[in-house]
């Protein structure tokens, strides 16, 4: 089956789908994005991920290109020309095209950008054995919370931790461990509570994060929200990572250095649990 994007009001076939060369997202990454799953052609989590989608364009100021309604109708129409049930959605808005000046342009219309593509999961052996990590300086911007297209300080620390065979990244503001580079960060101390940095500007906040923190707390795990330390990662007794792509993934590894007794903690394993159970009450589909 041809693979289609959707590009400001067509479908086109995907090699042909192409954006202005003065579009803002290409010169300045003037833009912000969204990545969602889906299963059983089903939207996982779709109201948090819109809403996210649209405080991001509300704090750069860019205009909705259509209501949250009408792009629903247009990823249920990219979904079916795709002929996939299970996959994952990115949708990109940007300011739109217009002559190369840094100000905002008086009147332009933003460009909104669809494509469909298969479902990026954690491998099985990553979920049942755990995954390796290294530290990266955190090098990005003061607004993290915004979800940008803007990623390089994000794309050099994954490339580090590619280079070094390690599945992310856990970027370092001074001793604290912000977020991953495409992923946020968690570790569970040797007293059982778990914890994760603030959902404040220092990172971006993820909806696989909500979800997890929500999941934890009703089924009694104390949750803590506040920064934590390299130093603190490496003693504690659990690590995880979360994202859209893969899901809730033990840490077992920081810098070369075993996280507990090295093996997948029982908290995370549970918090997996929670989450692909979650998962299968949206989109009926067992991961
Ligand atoms: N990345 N932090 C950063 C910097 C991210 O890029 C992401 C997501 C997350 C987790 O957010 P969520 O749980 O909403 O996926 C945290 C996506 C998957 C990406 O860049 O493709």
């Amino acid at each position: 089956m041809t693979r289609i994007s959707y590009v400001n009001g067509a479908y086109e076939p995907h090699p042909y789908a192409v954006v202005h060369i003065e579009d803002r997202g290409y010169q300045f990454s003037d833009g912000i994005y969204e990545y969602i799953a889906f299963y059983n052609h089903t939207l996982v989590d779709a109201d948090l991920h819109f809403k996210r989608l649209e405080r991001s364009l509300r704090e750069l100021q860019i205009a909705l290109p259509m209501s949250i309604r009408s792009m629903g109708i247009v990823i249920r129409e990219l979904i079916e020309r795709n002929g996939r049930a299970d996959g994952g959605l990115y949708i990109q808005i940007t300011r739109g095209v217009a002559k190369r000046d840094h100000a905002f342009p008086k009147h332009t219309t933003p460009s909104l950008v669809m494509t469909v593509c298969q479902a990026k999961l954690p491998k099985e052996k990553e979920v049942r054995e755990g995954v390796k990590v290294i530290t990266q300086p955190d090098i990005r911007w003061g607004r993290r919370d915004i979800k940008s297209v803007s990623l390089l300080a994000n794309i050099l620390a994954k490339q580090k931790a590619s280079e070094k065979h390690a599945r992310e990244a856990w970027l370092v503001d001074g001793d604290i461990i912000s977020e991953g580079s495409a992923s946020n960060s968690y570790i569970v101390t040797k007293a059982g509570e778990l914890v994760t940095h603030p959902a404040n500007e220092f990172i971006l906040g993820g909806i696989t994060r909500d979800v997890v923190l929500r999941l934890a707390r009703k089924n009694g795990i104390k949750v803590s929200e506040r920064a934590f330390s390299v130093a603190e990662a490496k003693k504690a007794a659990e690590a995880f990572l979360t994202s859209t792509s893969a899901n809730v993934l033990p840490v077992v590894e920081i810098d070369g250095i075993k996280v507990g007794d090295g093996k997948v903690g029982v908290i995370t394993r549970q918090l997996n649990t929670l989450y692909t159970a979650h998962i299968f009450k949206q989109t009926g589909k067992q991961l």
